[in-house]
């Protein structure tokens, strides 16, 4: 069984990734997308969007980061793919699963899912461009308004020559409204011989048990969930057996904070502080008081006179 940290443009940066990824339990992170229209794009794009690529691809707490991709012409694709490769990242992954109107409109992310020839074309392109011991894969969603090309992408991704499937499974249509429908691609590792890794909706242990029996793979992708306790994936394999307090979460945080602030622009580390906080406080009700305490505090003086003194369940 694998896990795999799930790829959240805007939220789970580098900062995020790395303090998600000490807490344990994850054997891959994939990073949000690198746009490609047609051109190979400079080596600084990747470095600045994927900074771990400057230690050998690996967060900081060590677990190897998979470069993921977002475009629809094969050559451009297959030319970054490489150069991610070339960069550092542990094997690459193609974006069949955004929903953006922008990225659609311009035929990148779900809008594929509506032609299956021309994601064969991307995977093959890409495929080929790879060395053979990269690992390949394509995180798609079950259909752009429904869910009848399913087979068929499944398919274009496989015989295009990816070695890993990733199923967020919803289609673009259902956005991000529970339920995720995880028993649709429950045949898709014995059709289609490689590996699927089930993502959706696991918010706990439970959960990731329920995906994985129904979805009838052992590996799963977290996302929000994640975010929201970034214990989960130590909770599911067993490694973390209490639930975590607010004491550890608070540290976590702290740690954030800081290396954000020495590495941010001041006017953005608030917001940031802010964004995470809010999925925080959905878990953990001393997040929830930090948050409203915070809320209106925009300078990093302020939120430093308040942080450190929350760590104790106020
Ligand atoms: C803020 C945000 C940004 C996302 N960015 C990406 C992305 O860059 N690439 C991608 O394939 N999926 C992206 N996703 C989708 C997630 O990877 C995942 O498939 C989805 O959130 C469902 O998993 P979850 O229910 O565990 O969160 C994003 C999701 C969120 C919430």
């Amino acid at each position: 069984m694998s896990i795999y940290l799930a790829p959240m443009e805007g939220l789970a940066d580098h900062y995020l990734r790395k303090l998600i990824t000490q807490c344990g339990g994850y054997d891959l992170a994939v990073s949000e997308f690198v746009r490609v229209v047609d051109q190979l794009l400079p080596k600084r794009v990747f470095l600045e969007q994927v900074p771990e690529l400057h230690q050998q691809g690996r967060t900081g707490a060590g677990t190897p980061v998979r470069v993921q991709l977002l475009g629809s012409h094969p050559q451009a694709l297959a030319e970054n793919a490489l150069r991610a490769i070339e960069l550092g990242s542990h094997g690459l992954d193609l974006n069949f699963g955004c929903p953006s109107k922008t990225v659609n409109a311009s035929k990148g992310g779900a809008v594929l899912l509506t032609e299956p020839e021309s994601i064969y074309a991307v995977v093959r392109s890409v495929r080929d461009a790879l060395p053979g011991d990269q690992t390949l894969s394509a995180k798609m969603r079950l259909g752009f308004e429904d869910n009848s090309l399913m087979w068929e992408c499944a398919h274009a991704i496989r015989d295009g020559g990816a070695n890993e499937i990733i199923v967020h499974a919803r289609t673009k249509q259902q956005g991000y409204t529970p339920p995720a429908y995880w028993h649709l691609p429950a045949d898709f590792e014995a059709r289609l011989g490689i590996p699927m890794i089930i993502n959706g909706e696991i918010w706990t242990p439970a959960d990731a048990g329920r995906a994985q029996h129904e979805a009838n793979c052992s590996s799963i992708m977290l996302g929000r969930g994640a975010v929201r306790n970034p214990w989960l994936a130590s909770e599911i394999t067993g490694r973390h057996n209490q639930k975590s307090d607010w004491s550890q979460v608070h540290q976590l945080v702290v740690q954030f904070w800081q290396e954000v602030t020495q590495q941010m622009s001041p006017r953005y580390c608030a917001g940031r502080l802010k964004q995470w906080l809010n999925h925080l406080r959905l878990s953990f009700v001393e997040a929830e008081r930090l948050f409203q305490r915070i809320r209106r505090l925009n300078t990093i003086d302020e939120i430093n006179q308040v942080l450190p003194g929350f760590g104790d369940a106020n």
